[in-house]
């Protein structure tokens, strides 16, 4: 076993051992009726695997908050973001793989599902390379994946029934283990639970959910009853990752409470969580590339308050309605239109940090804003146009920087920016731009790479660099006998 963890002990009182990293390929499903012992199961095995593998709760009753205390669980309360914000939240979650406990408990029911599937979404899209093992513990998990329609809105259900499927279904390749509790298996989405091939079963009073678990534990329908007989905190467990047979378990202590800490157990704050709370929160509204989130559920008004409203609005108060573009725009306005945008993108600080995938999806966004279509400028076309547009530099036909241009064309498009503004400069005889200016164009702050960068373009032919007796580099550019003045060191 590589990662075990114990979660109680059997009737004769020997330990009874989950093991994580086969949990985190098999995923667990947790059943009880209410008050059986489920959350504090959850809360066992989240606190006893918390140095282990990175943890996510999803929260309906904002019980595990306190996890926050001893362990350093980050508490995002859904109710405090906007949508926008909680998708590069749970994308920073990935990155710096850190253990949140998503608190739900301030909102209503439709609100806590559109927020759960958003929020697990994000986890889920994550990039490739952030692929990193993490528990997904979903409390109430019936709410979120319902085996039927409920009171709440159909599009709210969707959302929500997608988001826990992908996770249970198509989590594992993505590092991502769904740990789901409900309190009752007929209630929850049959798909979601049948991925589990882990089973605590607690105290069960109804018949149809009692033959369920009975049969995901591959008993005999009348040794089922045993399962009505569970005390609070017994389980019945089975699987890979727990045992090969059914095997009766008693959950052990927990170090945590649902809410009310009491105060002996939390030791002094650490420095670590809290610079993790900062890295999840830094610039969190500026981010403005991140993908856009899904509009927000619309307000119906009952009929007559909408009639009010519109009866109280004077005749002469309504706005004129912009009206739809009548003329298609000629392609010179569509350049036009295409640099300016360039141009607005290259002014933004920090820019260039940017992946071209999320500059290309800005940009789109911008060109949909104005109602171009991006479509005639592909992902290459873009990164090379934003390049030249961070250095200043424009292809308009016979204009000053054509024979840059040429000479910058075998480059690759992410070497290309540095270049230009050092072409550019030599060509205005201004003196070298200084490092920090390449790299800021560059989009790194690695003097290293700077270094390598310009080693490159030099060993390539497009550069000479000259270092004066008193340290001063400039550069020229032998193919179109241009030089930099020499930077003052
Ligand atoms: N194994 C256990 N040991 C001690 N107390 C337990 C145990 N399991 C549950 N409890 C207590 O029983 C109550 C109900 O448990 P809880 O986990 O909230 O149930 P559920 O989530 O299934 O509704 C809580 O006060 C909890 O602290
Ligand atoms: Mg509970």
């Amino acid at each position: 076993m590589s990662a075990p963890i114990q979660i109680g002990t059997d009737q004769s009182d020997r330990p009874v051992i989950i093991d994580v990293e086969e949990l985190l390929a098999t995923r667990l499903l947790v059943q009880g009726n209410s008050g059986s012992g489920k959350s504090h199961l959850l809360r066992r095995i989240l606190e006893e695997s918390a140095g282990i593998v990175q943890q996510v709760v999803i929260d309906p009753e904002g019980d595990f908050v306190t996890l926050a205390d001893v362990f350093g669980h980050i508490v995002v309360d859904g109710a405090a973001y906007s949508a926008a914000e909680l998708t590069r939240l749970a994308a920073r979650i990935r990155q710096h793989r850190a253990s949140v406990v998503l608190a739900l408990d301030g909102l209503e029911i439709e609100a806590q599902m559109r927020c759960a599937a958003l929020f697990l979404s994000a986890l889920f899209d994550a990039p490739r390379e952030q692929w990193f093992p993490a528990l997904v513990v979903v409390d109430e998990a019936q709410m979120f994946a319902p085996a039927v329609a409920g009171e709440v809105s159909d599009e709210a259900r969707r959302l929500s029934l997608a988001a826990m499927t992908n996770l249970m279904c198509r989590g594992r390749k993505r590092g991502l283990a769904g740990i789901v509790a409900t309190q009752r298996l007929a209630k929850l989405a049959k798909n979601v639970a049948a991925e589990a091939s882990n089973f605590l079963m607690g105290r069960t009073f109804l018949d149809i959910d009692m033959a369920r678990a009975a049969d995901l534990l591959g008993m005999e329908r009348r040794q089922a009853e045993q399962i009505r007989d569970l005390a609070r905190g017994e389980f019945l467990g089975l699987g890979p990752a727990i045992s090969r047979r059914p095997v009766a378990v008693r959950i052990g202590a927990v170090r945590t409470g649902a809410r009310v800490m009491v105060q002996k157990l939390a030791p002094p704050p650490t420095a670590s969580p809290d610079a993790l709370h900062a890295l999840l929160h830094e610039d969190l509204h500026l981010d403005e590339a991140a993908p856009p989130a899904p509009p927000p559920a619309p307000m119906v008004p009952a009929a007559d308050e909408l009639l009010e409203q519109i009866a109280a609005v004077p005749l002469d108060a309504v706005e004129p309605v912009e009206q739809p573009q009548l003329f298609a725009p000629s392609q010179a306005e569509i350049d036009l239109a295409v640099d300016r945008i360039l141009i607005d993108m290259a002014a933004e600080e920090g820019c260039t940090f940017q992946t071209p995938a999320k500059l290309f999806q800005d940009f789109s966004v911008r060109c949909r804003m104005q109602r171009l279509t991006a479509g005639h400028v592909d992902m290459a076309t873009f990164r090379r146009r934003f390049a030249m547009a961070v250095a200043g530099v424009s292809d308009e036909p016979g204009g000053p920087w054509q024979d840059i241009l040429r000479v910058a064309q075998p480059l690759a498009d992410d070497l290309l920016a540095p270049f230009l503004v050092i072409a550019r400069a030599a060509q205005q005889g201004l003196p070298c731009p200084d490092d920090d200016e390449l790299a800021r164009v560059y989009g790194t702050s690695s003097p290293g790479r700077i270094r390598r960068l310009i080693d490159h373009y030099e060993r390539s032919g497009l550069i000479v660099v000259r270092t004066d007796f008193s340290g001063r580099r400039s550069v020229s550019i032998p193919e179109l006998g241009l030089a930099t003045e020499p930077l003052e060191a």
